[in-house]
């Protein structure tokens, strides 16, 4: 029988400063009330200078170990729209970071869909035997690529990373992982997009304006889109799964703003005290939302083993996804915050 993916471990980290959308309406003309009412978003934390995404996912990468009581892995995959460097990829840092120089590394580029593509990567190394066990890190430093001067972008968005540990084991034990819906639409890629920096700019022989070196995004025109896409893709899911939305007993799905989550529960039918998250106190964490979300809702007691639950998200690219998982028993871990 073919291995399945299991998961054995969950950790996450978040940079030290925090950042109250009182401090935000410091400098930006904008309120706590207008951004907690819009995005359910209190507070987000930003990496300090000196600090670099590898870093953010070598924190979260060792409390995810450190639940799953191993020392190595076979491969590490890294969901990231932020790495150190446009060249070479960021995974193999984090490995060597980790002391694991020598296993298969690399970056999965899914914008906020990234940490489920990265995790089917990851579930099919395992399913092929090409590894017996593989890190799947989402990190992002938004900090670094967001225009601080721009109300809207600049109040949803904050840096972590988080990671999960499969494992190979067997079909219907606690922690399997799949099946999965993925999807994309690169028609419509300027909904969130940076301009400048790729081969497209630098081949068109114009030079950049200085707004396109940052992150820019349609935010209506995405909020419509992610609960759309995101809807699809999960009754695409569970009809493959052969499941009801009643049989989900937790969803957790990207951090993007409390109204998609809200609207999407309500579309799908799933009754609100289902649809976990912490977008409230971390922000929108971009490809470590989801893994953040599930480390915070295990460390809460709000996931229990043997759930059934319910992963999805929707991001730049378009890209969008979700997965099943059913929750393993974990041992419980304490989030670091330096
Ligand atoms: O993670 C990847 C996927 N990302 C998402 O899923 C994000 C999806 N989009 C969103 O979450 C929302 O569209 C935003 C939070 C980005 C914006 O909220 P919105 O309710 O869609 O606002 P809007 O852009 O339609 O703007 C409505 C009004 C505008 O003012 P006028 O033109 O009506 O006078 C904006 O200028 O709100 C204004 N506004 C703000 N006001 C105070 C926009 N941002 C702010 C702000 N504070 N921070």
């Amino acid at each position: 029988m073919r291995p399945v993916a299991v998961l054995c471990g969950v950790g996450s980290y978040l940079p030290p400063t925090a950042v109250s959308n009182d401090d935000l309406s410091q400098r930006l003309d904008t309120t706590d009330e207008w951004i907690l009412t819009r995005t359910g978003i209190a507070n987000r934390f930003f990496a300090s200078r000196g600090t670099a995404t590898s870093d953010l996912a070598v924190s979260a990468a060792e409390r995810a170990l450190k639940c799953a009581e191993v020392d190595g892995v076979d491969a590490v995959v890294l969901a990231t729209t932020t790495p150190d460097r446009p060249c070479p990829a960021t995974a193999p840092v984090v490995a060597a970071k980790l002391g694991l120089s020598g296993v298969a590394a690399f970056d999965v580029g899914a914008v906020c869909t990234g940490f489920l593509y990265a995790l089917s990567a990851a579930a099919g190394l395992i399913a092929t035997e090409t590894a017996e066990r593989v890190l799947v890190i989402g990190a992002d430093t938004y900090s670094t690529i967001v225009d601080p001067s721009n109300r809207s972008d600049a109040v949803i968005f904050g840096d972590g990373a988080g990671a999960v540990v499969l494992r190979a084991g067997t079909p219907g034990e606690p922690g399997a992982v799949g099946p999965f819906d993925l999807g994309s639409d690169g028609d419509h890629r300027d909904l969130i997009t940076i301009r400048a920096g790729g081969s497209e700019q630098r081949l068109s022989g114009a030079e950049p304006r200085p707004e396109d070196h940052y992150f820019s995004m349609s935010g209506k025109k995405v909020f419509q889109q992610a609960i759309v896409q995101m809807a699809g893709s999960v009754r695409g899911l569970l009809r493959r799964a052969g499941l009801e939305i009643g049989q989900v007993d937790r969803m957790v799905g990207h951090q993007a703003n409390q109204r998609i989550l809200t609207r999407l529960a309500d579309v799908l039918g799933l009754p609100e005290d289902r649809n976990i998250g912490n977008i409230r106190e971390v922000g929108n964490t971009a490809g470590a939302s989801i893994p953040i979300a599930l480390d915070d809702g295990h460390r809460r007691g709000l996931l229990s083993t043997g759930d059934q639950v319910l992963l999805t998200a929707f991001g730049g690219g378009l890209t969008w996804g979700s997965a099943l998982l059913t929750w393993p028993d974990l041992h419980h871990t304490d989030r670091i915050r330096s």
